[in-house]
């Protein structure tokens, strides 16, 4: 008879308790939740914390757990035999006038000289490097994650194989391939001569293919990452998918 109140009792005490916790289920429930992060956004959320450039218009796909992920995937297209043998045969054919006409207009527009030291970022093949010299710049090399000798040698634009100051021009349409845009254009600024060019075709608003890392959506970003050089230009161009030429001359050291 003593025993049966203690029934109710500890029901009671566990209602009181659930109906308790209540606000505290509802806001865990509703309140903001970080976006479903998994470890495959550690890296691309150090880069944007330490970047402070990438902006709306520069965002970072993710799915790559690590550096070497995403290596690997980039080397599987760089390496895939099929593609390999398209741009050395058709494309090497259909390509190399179009980005010969494209340095001949920066030739006319003096961002490139015969005597000019440049490199192609991204270069697989060396389309672009054949195209120049194909314009009389015999100093032009290529570099890529796989080498093609002779046009192309063997480096990763996230840290490039070259010394500080050594190139007059640089070329790339591999930007969105950087998993690291703010390592892709600094590495640049830091390869280039003072007063160097550096020419980029991107695709605005519209997503490049399955091996980007990146989507970028107006020129604001890339102007953001080259902090240390002035915007020359911007201008449409029909380059294989990419739509946008965007001109960067590095500045001259400041004199103190
Ligand atoms: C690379 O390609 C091979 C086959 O083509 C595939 O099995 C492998 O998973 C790919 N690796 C990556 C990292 O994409
Ligand atoms: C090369 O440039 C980088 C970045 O501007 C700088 O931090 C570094 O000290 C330079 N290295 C040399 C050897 O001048």
């Amino acid at each position: 008879m003593k025993i049966t109140p203690t029934k109710p009792f500890i029901l009671r005490c566990f209602l009181i308790s659930l109906f308790l916790s209540l606000p505290f289920l509802f806001l865990h429930l509703f309140s903001p939740q970080p976006p479903n992060h998994t470890i495959t956004t550690t890296t691309t959320k150090d880069l944007t914390t330490s970047s402070k450039t990438t902006s709306k218009d520069l965002t970072i796909r993710p799915g790559y757990s690590s550096y070497e992920t995403y290596i690997q995937r980039q080397l599987n297209k760089t390496l895939n035999p099929k593609l390999r043998k398209i741009w050395t045969t058709r494309d090497w054919n259909r390509k190399i006038p179009i980005f010969a006409k494209f340095f001949s207009e920066l030739k006319d527009k003096n961002l490139l000289t015969k005597t000019s030291k440049a490199l192609c970022i991204g270069a697989r093949v060396g389309q672009e490097v054949e195209a120049l010299r194909r314009n009389g710049v015999v100093d032009s090399i290529g570099m890529d994650l796989v080498p093609y000798p002779p046009l192309v040698v063997k480096g990763d634009f996230h840290n490039q194989p070259f010394d500080n100051d050594t190139f007059d021009f640089e070329f790339s349409n591999v930007f969105d391939h950087a998993l690291y845009p703010q390592k892709f254009v600094a590495e640049i600024e830091r390869t280039l001569k003072p007063n160097g060019v550096c020419v980029l075709h991107v695709a605005l608003s519209r997503r490049a293919d399955k091996y980007s890392a990146n989507d970028l959506y107006s020129v604001q970003p890339l102007v953001e990452l080259f902090k240390n050089s002035v915007l020359l230009h911007v201008r449409g161009v029909d380059g294989f998918g990419l739509d946008t030429e965007v001109a960067f001359r590095k500045k001259p050291p400041r004199r103190f």
